[in-house]
């Protein structure tokens, strides 16, 4: 089976998908799958690279001379990678794309679209879904209607009044989250405390989409639940994050220096099957396919309140997709065989 490798990626998550898919690579079974990896550069150059991992990992794979410039090609005819050298194009077959690219042009359905014009299965959710659940405003309008609590929010674009958001957010209070609401690992998002950082945040927002979400903040903790599957759906145990001081931020999320992720989480049964139950739920209802990481926090009182879901997550062999479904009994080797069987399916 001919596998290719998505990574990289024009999107703030670019190192991150490096580090997924150095992971990925070194235990992915080379006897069963002939590999081709295509980079895709920051600024959105599309190479076909045949060196080793540690210049995926240490980001310099882009400067190796084993970089072609190649392309997927939407046309159904060629279903491979188009490689360009020396003025000849070579076409390579493909069965099936691995996309490791997170946010956006890559986790939103912008790639997928291009994957399912060129009739080439892939693993993960389909066009819709993707982009569904990148948007957090979209996301949980959907889950709402669905009967699953969301934070309450208001939604900012570039040209919405400040007073308006102003006398908005009184009514949410202080803190309140400030999310762009298109990007992952909590890029551009800020916890403001009054309303000097509130704008400060709406504005560092804007630098990253042109829509913004501000929340409410939730007392209670955040939960995460690994689904796996296309129809027929399997969990994996439920992971929690403690945390000791802010929020959950990019740089807690890969140093966890004052954050802890508890697998599984220190909850009764109860509860932990409340949560994969509404996991699966919005997992069905936004339409997900092949895998996905459903993040949720828990009230005090127990209510399950939905955050986002992340349709490519974090994925190195320590990461929590992986950590949750190893802890229910699935060894990471397996589950990048039943994800590339899924998109098979
Ligand atoms: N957006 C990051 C990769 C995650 O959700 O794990
Ligand atoms: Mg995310």
């Amino acid at each position: 089976l001919t596998v290719a490798i998505l990574f990289g990626g024009c999107s703030s998550e670019y190192e991150v998908s490096l580090k997924s898919t150095s992971s990925v690579l070194e235990s992915l079974c080379l006897e069963k799958y002939e590999v081709i990896l295509l980079g895709i550069t920051r600024e959105g150059q599309w190479l076909r690279y045949t060196g080793n991992i540690e210049s995926i990992r240490n980001d310099s794979w882009h400067q190796s001379e084993k970089c072609v410039p190649a392309f997927l090609s939407p046309c159904r005819q060629m279903r491979g990678i188009v490689t360009q050298e020396n003025g000849a194009m070579t076409i390579t077959k493909v069965d099936v794309v691995f996309p490791i690219l997170h946010g956006k042009n890559g986790e939103d359905g912008t790639v997928q679209g291009l994957l399912e014009l060129a009739g080439i299965p892939f693993v993960g959710c389909h066009t819709l879904s993707s982009a569904i659940c990148m948007d957090k405003d979209i996301a949980h309008t959907l889950a709402e209607s669905s009967g699953i609590k969301t934070p309450r929010s208001v939604t900012f674009y570039q040209n919405t009044a400040l007073a308006t958001v102003e006398s908005a957010t009184e009514e949410l209070g202080f803190p309140l989250y400030v999310k762009p609401a298109k990007a992952g690992s909590s890029i551009g998002i800020t916890k403001a405390y009054n309303t000097q950082e509130l704008v400060f945040g709406i504005e560092n927002a804007l630098l990253h989409d042109d829509k913004v979400v501000i929340e409410e903040n939730i007392v209670g903790f955040e939960v995460g639940c690994a689904v796996l599957g296309n129809r027929e759906v399997l969990v994996g145990e439920v992971d929690e994050i403690e945390l000791l001081q802010g929020f959950f931020n990019y740089t807690e999320k890969y140093s966890l220096e004052t954050a802890h992720i508890h697998v599984p989480a220190r909850i009764d049964e109860e509860l932990a099957a409340k949560i994969k139950q509404t996991a699966i739920h919005l997992y069905q209802v936004l339409g997900c396919r092949g895998f996905a990481r459903v993040d949720m926090f828990v009230t005090p009182d127990g209510d399950i309140v939905f955050n986002e879901v992340n349709t490519i997550p974090g994925f190195t062999s320590k990461s929590r997709y992986p950590s949750m479904l190893r802890v229910a009994g699935i060894s990471y080797k397996e589950l990048l065989d039943t994800l590339i069987m899924l998109a098979l399916e």
